[in-house]
């Protein structure tokens, strides 16, 4: 009773605040989303997918109490305050990772958490109950990306990165000062800001990057697909096929960052919807990661080749792209060379761990069928002609690439099946089959990642 009475916000002052919680979720999923693909550190292009999508769905969330709340969401398209928009501009355009890392984790993440704390505080829990729940609903989720952050940071900023930094993070203090901190209620200053990294305008970068642990990125030489679906190949060998198709999702959440960041005016839904297929399909990849581990395999050693997401984050359009995946995703849907296949494979392996990650790589894909007919098949009229003109796409996209690699002198096109097949053999304690240990297939004779093929 006591709480009920003595505190609360008017609608007024909980709306101005909800405003900057908004403002600054939204310029985040941005950053994190677009930042992602020429992210090298695969755990940090990992987490920038899960931290996007907490964003983006608090975005919604927040933005439909807004609309609860006697004030129609005018101004929820433009930021409270031009200061916090420098902010976000200077973190998303940070000229390398520490800095960027020390603007998310550092800056935004804590000065958020506090700001959600502090509105917590005085929010009326009866009256306000609704934005009260949401909030609470916030701060656990962003109390998870705040811990990251810190473990991010020590793992990767030293004492010579903060110090070339420290200017840099200096002016992003000021511009929270001047925006009255994130709940937008302090005295504001008025530092005169001079744009640093911002000082050029954004300009994103699609072309996929990975650390030192993905090696011969444009090795296409080995054929998974064929070899999961021979029926002359035994179970167990596929379940490491199929770890590998898993992990190479890597490139779906890279290829769906630049969809997202080069489309823009689409319903808040589309964002919502389309980020959190772009987490499936990292969570996708680091669940062929555990895959491997389980085998005793070192996943490092085995070429999860980018070509993919370069081609098409370099050479398409975001609509060609969403076409191409759009097409992908419902060929995963037949029963004798899809997801539901792969599942039963897996179940006949009788290996738990791989029953499991098909298990729901299949449920997941599922919704991502359904999403891809909710967003791109109204644009297109039937679904018929989205999967026709996504199959067009992949062929203008693909065609001639593979030789075209090793003309370049990018890759040799090894075949690494088996070292895989031999080391997983050894981990099993069995002897290689010499029928298995010689699959040699190749994609030079089919387009590779045929949209019946691949994800
Ligand atoms: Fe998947
Ligand atoms: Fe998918
Ligand atoms: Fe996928």
């Amino acid at each position: 009773m006591e709480g009920a009475i003595d505190c609360g916000l008017t609608v007024e002052e909980a709306v101005g605040r909800l405003k900057y919680t908004h403002w600054a979720l939204r310029r985040l999923h941005a950053i994190f989303i677009a930042r992602l693909a020429a992210m090298p550190i695969y755990e940090l292009k990992m987490t920038f997918s899960l931290h996007g999508h907490y964003c983006i769905e608090h975005v919604d969330g927040i933005f439909a109490r807004v609309r609860e709340m006697r004030h129609p969401p005018f101004g929820m398209d433009v930021a409270p305050h031009e200061a916090l928009d420098f902010f976000f501009d200077e973190i998303q355009n940070a000229g390398d990772t520490e800095a960027l890392v020390l603007g998310l984790y550092e800056k935004a993440i804590p000065q958020l958490v506090a700001a959600v704390r502090d509105q917590l505080e005085v929010t009326n829990r009866l009256y306000e109950h609704p934005t009260y729940r949401k909030l609470r609903h916030l701060l656990v989720e962003l109390e998870d990306v705040e811990a990251y952050g810190q473990q991010a940071i020590a793992c990767l900023v030293d004492d010579a990165a903060r110090a070339k930094h420290a200017d840099w993070l200096e002016l992003l203090d000021q511009s929270v000062a001047n925006f009255g901190s994130f709940t937008g209620t302090e005295a504001k200053t008025e530092h005169a800001l001079a744009a640093q990294f911002s000082a050029t305008p954004y300009v994103y970068d699609g072309k996929p990057q990975r650390d030192e642990r993905f090696r011969d990125s444009y090795n296409m030489g080995v054929n998974p697909e064929a070899f999961m679906f021979r029926d002359d190949m035994p179970v167990r060998p596929k379940t490491l096929m199929m770890s590998f198709k898993r992990l190479r999702e890597i490139d779906v959440p890279e290829m769906m960052s630049s969809i997202i960041t080069e489309t823009e005016g689409k319903p808040l839904g589309y964002y919502v919807d389309m980020t959190r297929q772009l987490w499936d399909e990292a969570r996708h990849a680091m669940m062929g990661e555990i895959g491997f581990v389980v085998n005793g395999i070192d996943w490092t050693q085995i070429p999860i080749n980018f070509t993919w997401s370069l081609e098409l984050n370099t050479g398409l359009k975001p609509d060609e792209r969403h076409a191409i995946l759009f097409s992908i995703e419902q060929g995963l849907m037949g029963k004798e060379t899809g997801k539901e296949k792969e599942w039963e494979l897996a179940v006949a392996s009788t290996d738990r761990v791989s029953e499991l990650i098909q298990d729901y790589d299949w449920a997941d894909e599922i919704l991502h069928a359904k999403i891809g007919r909710d967003w791109f098949v109204k644009g297109f009229g039937t679904q018929a002609e989205a999967v026709e003109y996504g199959q067009q796409c992949v062929y203008r996209g693909f065609l001639q690439r593979v030789s075209a690699y090793k003309e370049a002198g990018l890759t040799e096109h090894r075949n690494w099946w088996p070292d895989l097949y031999t080391a997983a053999c050894e981990h099993w304690g069995v002897e290689p089959d010499a029928h298995v240990l010689a699959y040699d297939e190749f994609y030079d004779t089919s387009a590779p990642d045929l949209p019946t093929a691949k994800v």
